[in-house]
């Protein structure tokens, strides 16, 4: 099996969130499952800095549309991952965040940018590629590149590869003016409610859910809740229409990266049979942060960003009680401004209570997950979530409200789950600020039972979120799609 892996970002080099992690451990564990795998990522300023020797594979005049000329550059990194890097100055090469200017808006130009990254998927991924390398399967991600397999339809006669969208995040659909259509090289007929139209307007996401062969999404309770209005953001119709296509897998986490026993950005190692050891974690987290040094508060922990999606205005709502109740918490987010301002002026009202750290800190994120001695996760819809499983991993509860992957991942600390040994968090059901503070006051009264709490924690560390039973379903689902496109 091959496949070709598009995406708009990789881990370390850019990342925005979880799509970034899964771009750089998915592909990597499908090789380890003997797939040929291409991941095909834009040359931002970034990559290319990181790629070190690369070599010319192609030169592309992407046929149809007005997209400028593009390099295509092989990399193939120490561990044997090889990264497709479409060169094209006009379009990737800024610094800075992937789809947004500094002001947090939109590049205007996104549509031809990412146009032009799922332009080349589809003419890698048909007859006629100017590389020899031949996928069975285009696997696209999200938005960014979610157009290919409407170019596979309407440019090559659905003759390519089989295709497979996996929505990561279903509240970005990638949604320009119909004029873009012309630019992109879309003909008319691909305008219409099988092709790409949504509410008069070109969707990427839309386009590439219609046409495509399969669509996945990262978790079993986020692919049935999509179907419906609530989730669905406005595509439910479409997905409920094509739902024998539609199937959740579960993502993974790197489970090197993550490793509280051997993480580097730690003050004190562990594992599940130390977790005495964790304490030291927490004094240093509370003192970097400037946190009151104190073993017997409960400290919260959250890395996030700051977003309607995540929740975190219900904590914010309740900040200041908890805190007065002698909870701590530590924050690190960025995103929203109203939220940032909102949490630095709560931490600057509770000095030793709570810390907002705004910005994006990778060592940091790791040295939250091990000194918290519970992790915070309220959102209001979750495709997957990789914090939750960090944190599981690192011992240290989540309290997450029940949807998408929080659901397939955290059990509730019932007293059934308790008595059976499979607690291993606290969930809540309503987006509500009472509902999360009941959830915490849960929390906060186990915390009080020592034996209890390390049993919850233990449970947590006990499971298995590796990449390799993911791969092996990605794998099933690209044999599928290529059944699929063989009928
Ligand atoms: P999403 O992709 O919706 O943001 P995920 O839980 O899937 O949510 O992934 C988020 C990833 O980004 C995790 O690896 C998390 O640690 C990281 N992250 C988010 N915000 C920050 C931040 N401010 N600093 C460091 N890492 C962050
Ligand atoms: C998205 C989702 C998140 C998921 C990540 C990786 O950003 O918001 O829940 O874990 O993608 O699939």
């Amino acid at each position: 099996m091959r496949a070709l892996f598009a995406v708009s970002e990789v881990a370390p080099w850019v990342k925005t969130g979880g799509l970034g992690d899964v771009a750089a451990a998915l592909p990597r564990a499908l090789m380890s499952a003997g797939c040929g795998v291409r991941v095909l990522v834009p040359a931002y300023p970034a990559m290319m800095k990181a790629c070190g020797e690369r070599r010319a594979l192609a030169r592309i005049d992407s046929p149809g549309g007005r997209f400028p000329a593009s390099t295509l550059w092989e990399a193939v990194l120490t561990d044997g991952l090889t990264l497709w890097l479409l060169e094209s100055p006009e379009c990737f090469s800024r610094e800075g965040n992937p789809y947004l200017d500094a002001q947090g808006h939109q590049w205007s130009d996104n549509a031809l940018r990412f146009g032009l990254l799922s332009r080349v998927a589809a003419l890698l991924s048909a007859p006629g590629s100017p590389v020899d390398w031949h996928a069975d399967v285009l696997h696209c991600n999200d938005w960014q590149s979610a157009l290919a397999p409407a170019y596979l339809r309407y440019l090559h006669g659905d003759e390519g590869a089989a295709s497979i969208v996996t929505i990561h995040n279903l509240a970005f659909q990638g949604i320009f003016d119909a004029t873009e259509c012309a630019p992109l090289g879309l003909p008319e007929r691909a305008l219409t409610l099988d092709g790409v139209e949504f509410h008069g307007k070109l969707s990427f996401l839309k386009g590439g859910l219609q046409c495509c062969d399969l669509v996945t999404t990262v978790s079993p309770t986020y692919a049935s809740e999509i179907l419906g209005p609530e989730y669905g953001c406005g595509l439910e119709g479409l997905l409920r229409y094509r739902a024998d296509r539609v199937s959740g897998i579960l993502n993974g986490i790197d489970t090197e990266v993550w490793d509280a026993a051997r993480d580097p950005a730690l003050a004190s190692n562990y594992d599940s049979h130390s977790l005495d050891a964790k304490a030291a974690n927490k004094l240093a987290l509370q003192k970097e942060l400037g946190l009151a040094p104190d073993p017997q508060r409960m400290l919260f922990g959250v890395v996030s960003r700051l977003t309607e999606q995540k929740g975190l205005d219900l904590l914010l709502e309740i900040g200041d009680a908890l805190c007065e109740e002698g909870a701590q918490i530590a924050l690190l987010g960025s995103g929203d401004r109203a939220m940032e301002r909102g949490w630095r002026d709560l931490a600057a009202r509770r000095p030793g209570g709570c810390a907002a750290v705004i910005g994006f800190d990778e060592t940091l994120a790791h040295r939250i997950e091990a000194g918290a001695d519970a992790f915070v996760m309220p959102s209001r819809f979750e495709p997957c979530g990789l914090n939750q499983m960090y944190s599981l991993r690192y011992g240290t509860p989540p309290v997450v409200r029940r949807t998408g992957g929080l659901a397939d991942t955290v059990v509730d600390a019932t007293p059934q789950a308790l008595a059976d040994g499979g607690a291993n968090g606290f969930v809540f059901e309503e987006a509500s600020a009472p509902a999360l503070f009941d959830a915490l006051h849960r929390a906060i009264a186990t915390f009080g039972d020592p034996r209890t709490w390390r049993a919850i924690q233990r449970a947590g560390m006990r499971a298995d979120f590796s990449w390799s039973g993911a791969a092996a379903r990605y794998l099933e689902a690209y044999r599928a799609a290529v059944r699929l496109r063989e009928t």
